[in-house]
């Protein structure tokens, strides 16, 4: 009986072992929504009440978005005496721990952000050195996520282990809580964090910043690969998803590459761009973090941004992004497998005039093998216009507006003997 009793006290003591990757976390990549896009440092605790309560009024939460994600700006900028960091008192009146219950209690999980150096992008004081202070102190407060950036990192990058072992460290302390933290590493893709954060990390940034804007170059986002040393910010949803098809393969469920957070609804796009935009997101598996005012939405943003079918894709247990199968011009196809032989198919059409494009069943499984026979019909699903398209055999050729994709599901992809 003594013996049992003290085994019991001893395990309990032992700290549940949770693993940045492997902690049960973002098995199908995150949803939520974040304060910056669409508020930058102007936010406080009523503004982020306000959209909590309307992420469940609007039934978001149904759709799948359940972190409330608070981004920079929100510290008060001096550590207390013994070290802890406190958020700032004309922001966050009554603490961050009674706003974080209130969101729980409405069913919703938060996020708070730092930064893997001395102070964070917008110039708060940040957590490089002091890991294990604030992993305690978020999970004190109850916080369930992690966004966690790369300003003032004191020259702490420029080969994949600084990187990784400065990131590792916040792992260390968030698991150390024991209590379930989703670690979102933001390091814009610094030293190839889909080479060394998978094991670390739940998802991690492959851009820099999103701005809300199609296809501009900016000279602020000079890189037009995935491998070029300065990510920087302003990039077009065009730049990202270009950098975002190299690194693909490198996804895996528990460890996803975030794309950056949803411009959809800001304004600076059209419809059909917005669609795109979010089209590619879901397909290429990254999370989706609403970065709009979701008080007050257009329906022709709820409609993109509340469309199951398309959520689905990103939710799927293949778990496999889709991939970029030809570039001809402005044109892309891409093609993903989904679960029970279901397959995804995007045709993008980046150009200033509406195309007829066609994906034969040679290029859609290319990559299958046996590859699905060109004579097998199949039906063919429209995802935003949520409706059959009926049979198809051997190719399909569809209507692609400007600036705008088509994105269809093959209903039956199994081969046939
Ligand atoms: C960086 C990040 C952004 C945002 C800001 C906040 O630029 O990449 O997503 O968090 O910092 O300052």
């Amino acid at each position: 009986m003594i013996t049992s009793l003290i085994l019991a006290s001893a395990l309990a003591l032992v700290p549940t072992q949770v693993l940045a990757a492997d902690n049960g976390l973002a098995i199908t990549p995150q949803m939520g929504w974040n304060t910056w896009n669409k508020y930058g440092c102007n936010i406080d605790e009523q503004l982020i009440l306000d959209a909590a309560k309307s992420i469940v009024s609007s039934g978001l939460k149904d759709y799948g978005y359940n972190y409330v994600i608070i981004d920079d700006c929100w510290q008060k900028n001096k550590r207390e005496k013994n070290k802890e960091l406190l958020p700032d008192p004309t922001k966050f009146p009554r603490g961050m721990k009674a706003l974080v219950d209130d969101i729980h209690d409405m069913g919703l999980k938060v996020g708070i952000y730092s930064s893997a150096g001395t102070l964070t992008c917008g110039g708060h004081i940040a957590s490089l050195g002091y890991e294990e202070t604030d992993a305690k102190t978020w999970a004190k407060w109850g916080m369930d996520y992690l966004k966690y950036d790369n300003c003032y990192n004191q020259g702490q990058s420029g080969t994949p282990k600084l990187s990784y072992d400065r990131y590792k460290a916040m792992s260390d302390a968030l698991n150390n809580t024991g209590r379930p933290i989703l670690y979102s590493l933001c390091n814009w893709g610094e030293d190839g964090p889909w080479n060394f954060a998978s094991t670390i990390a739940n998802s991690w940034r492959m851009s820099g910043d999103i701005y809300d804007n199609f296809n501009r170059a900016d000279p602020a986002c000079p890189c037009e690969t995935y491998d070029c040393l300065l990510p920087g910010f302003r990039c077009s949803v065009m730049n990202i998803i270009n950098k975002a098809v190299a690194v693909g393969q490198k996804a895996r469920s528990g460890g996803w590459n975030d794309l950056d957070m949803l411009e959809v609804g800001n304004g600076g796009m059209s419809h059909e761009e917005y669609r795109l935009h979010y089209t590619m997101w879901a397909a290429l598996k990254s999370p989706l973090l609403l970065g709009n005012d979701v008080t007050n939405m257009t329906s022709e943003t709820k409609e993109i941004i509340m469309n199951k079918e398309v959520i689905a894709v990103n939710q799927d247990s293949s778990y496999s992004p889709a991939v970029r199968m030809w570039v001809k011009g402005d044109q892309q196809m891409f093609s993903g497998n989904l679960a029970n032989n279901t397959q995804v198919v995007i045709l993008l059409n980046a150009g200033d005039k509406a195309a007829k494009m066609t994906a034969t069943w040679d290029d859609i499984w290319f990559y299958s093998q046996p590859h699905v026979d060109a004579s097998k019909s199949i039906e063919v699903r429209d995802l935003w216009k949520k409706q059959s398209l009926g049979n198809f055999t051997d190719r399909i050729s569809l209507d692609v507006p400007a600036h705008g994709v088509r994105m269809i599901k093959f209903m039956d992809s199994a081969q046939s003997s």
